[in-house]
């Protein structure tokens, strides 16, 4: 039998999860809760650390490459918050100096200069959930903020030099039609953000829409949006590198590309992620979801990745990028040989799914468009029990990159666009 391939170490980012917002918006099935009382700042940061010392001995010697502060609404904690856990993060791992370090910020929490003091405290980068521009859909989905106060956000943003921002958009919005979708983007623009997350609006098992749905554009107008939308953002000079992320030349996210090339991460805070690739083992970590278990509890869950799962996995991920990989990456990454997934390969492709490229692969605009349906290609025969359950309930987990919770994710439905588990901007 010939030997498996080596797995090669892949760069390491770290995800910070804050588990808190203002409110519960009612689309959203994110790891996030409305904050009852004080914030337990100081508790929440102690804890931070000690998870961070914890882990420090799973990844000695290797850099951090980037760093996603998420939410949640990290930015319900002031800088001097920030700083004082990036200190913390600095103390006990080692940074590559040129690390890129995002920060989510509701565009509601943000007070005058706090930006100039996020960048101060180590940040260089800033995703702001701006959602849309019409102040009435604003108020449909709960957000806590007008239009006025992303556009205040924005020019605070470039006042403080942090001009690498992204907004992130949803459409297929309740009432909406093209042409508010195409608004959207034309006020986004003029915002000059170098980043834009657009997501269509997906109603999400567990939340208030879910169980009360309003009325939403059908698929044909959702398709036309994505259409009308994507040219207009083609000819500002953004590129679709991602199924929902568009960037100007140079400004994608580091963050984001460390998954969905399948790198690794360490995942610090209440219900993250991370994944660890060792000498012959790839393992996810987990921790409890709900912040006051969190709180009073120890290490992460660990498990291996069973090496059926490898590919499936690999592909969940690899699949949402516009270029698609290389076979190289693809075994350096899951220590599996591309001979192991020369039949789904050509499935794919015989589908018009997949694109063969001189190096490897990408997915086809039909594959990017159905993603799902390309995925399930590469779903293994007989998934471990949890998976299983996972595909059942289409509850997608918060926190960065959980296999499970986004097997259902990125195979729940045909929807043409969906975000992906906190991996946004
Ligand atoms: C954690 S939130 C962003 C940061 C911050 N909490 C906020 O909302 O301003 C991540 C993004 O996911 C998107 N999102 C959340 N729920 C969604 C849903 N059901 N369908 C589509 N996109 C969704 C929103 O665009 C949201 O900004
Ligand atoms: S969309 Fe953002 S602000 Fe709204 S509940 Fe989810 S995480 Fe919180």
């Amino acid at each position: 039998m010939a030997a498996m391939p080596a797995l090669v170490t892949p760069p390491l980012a770290l995800y910070i999860h804050f588990p808190w917002c203002v409110r519960k918006c009612p689309y959203c099935d994110f790891n996030s809760y409305t904050l009852q009382g004080e914030l337990p700042r100081e508790a929440y940061l102690a804890r931070l650390e000690r998870d961070l010392a914890a882990q420090a001995g799973a990844v000695r010697g290797r850099e951090i490459v980037s760093v996603f502060l998420g939410g949640g609404t990290p930015s319900l904690f002031p800088p001097a918050a920030i700083d004082r856990l990036l200190a913390a993060a600095r103390a006990h791992l080692v940074f590559d100096p040129d690390a890129e370090v995002t920060l989510e910020a509701n565009p509601g929490t943000i007070e005058r200069g706090r930006f100039a003091e996020y960048r101060a405290a180590g940040v260089t980068r800033v995703s702001l959930g701006a959602q849309t521009f019409d102040a009435a859909t604003l108020a449909v989905l709960g957000r806590i903020h007008s239009p006025e106060e992303t556009r205040r956000a924005a020019e605070e943003l470039h006042a403080a030099g942090l001009a690498n921002f992204n907004l992130d958009l949803m459409y297929a919005l309740p009432g909406q039609d093209p042409a508010g979708a195409l608004r959207d983007v034309a006020e986004a623009l003029a915002l000059a953000p170098a980043h834009l997350s657009h997501y269509q609006l997906t109603l999400e098992p567990g939340t208030v829409f879910a169980a009360r749905p309003p009325p939403l554009p059908d698929e044909d107008a959702a398709a036309a949006m994505l259409g009308a939308c994507a040219a207009r953002l083609e000819a500002a000079g953004f590129g679709q590198y991602e199924v929902s992320a568009w960037a100007r030349p140079g400004a994608q996210c580091r963050h984001n590309l460390n998954y969905w090339t399948f790198g690794d991460y360490l995942g610090a805070g209440a219900g993250a992620h991370g994944k660890l690739t060792q000498a012959t083992a790839i393992v996810r970590t987990t921790h409890l979801r709900e912040p006051r278990r969190y709180l009073a509890a120890q290490a992460p869950e660990s498990r291996p990745v069973p090496e059926s799962e490898r590919a499936f996995e690999f592909m969940l991920n690899a699949l949402r990028l516009t270029a698609g990989f290389e076979a190289r990456l693809f075994t350096e990454r899951t220590g599996l040989a591309w001979e192991s997934i020369r039949a789904p390969l050509a499935a794919a492709e015989a589908r018009g799914l997949l694109v063969g490229t001189p190096s490897g692969c990408r997915p086809s605009s039909l594959g990017l468009q159905f993603l799902n349906d390309l995925l399930l290609e590469f779903l293994p025969e007989m998934p471990e029990k949890s998976y299983v359950s996972a595909l059942s309930t289409p509850t997608r987990s918060g926190g960065a990159g959980h296999a499970a919770g986004r097997y259902s994710q990125a195979l729940n439905g045909s929807s043409k666009n969906e975000r992906i588990t906190r991996e946004t901007g």
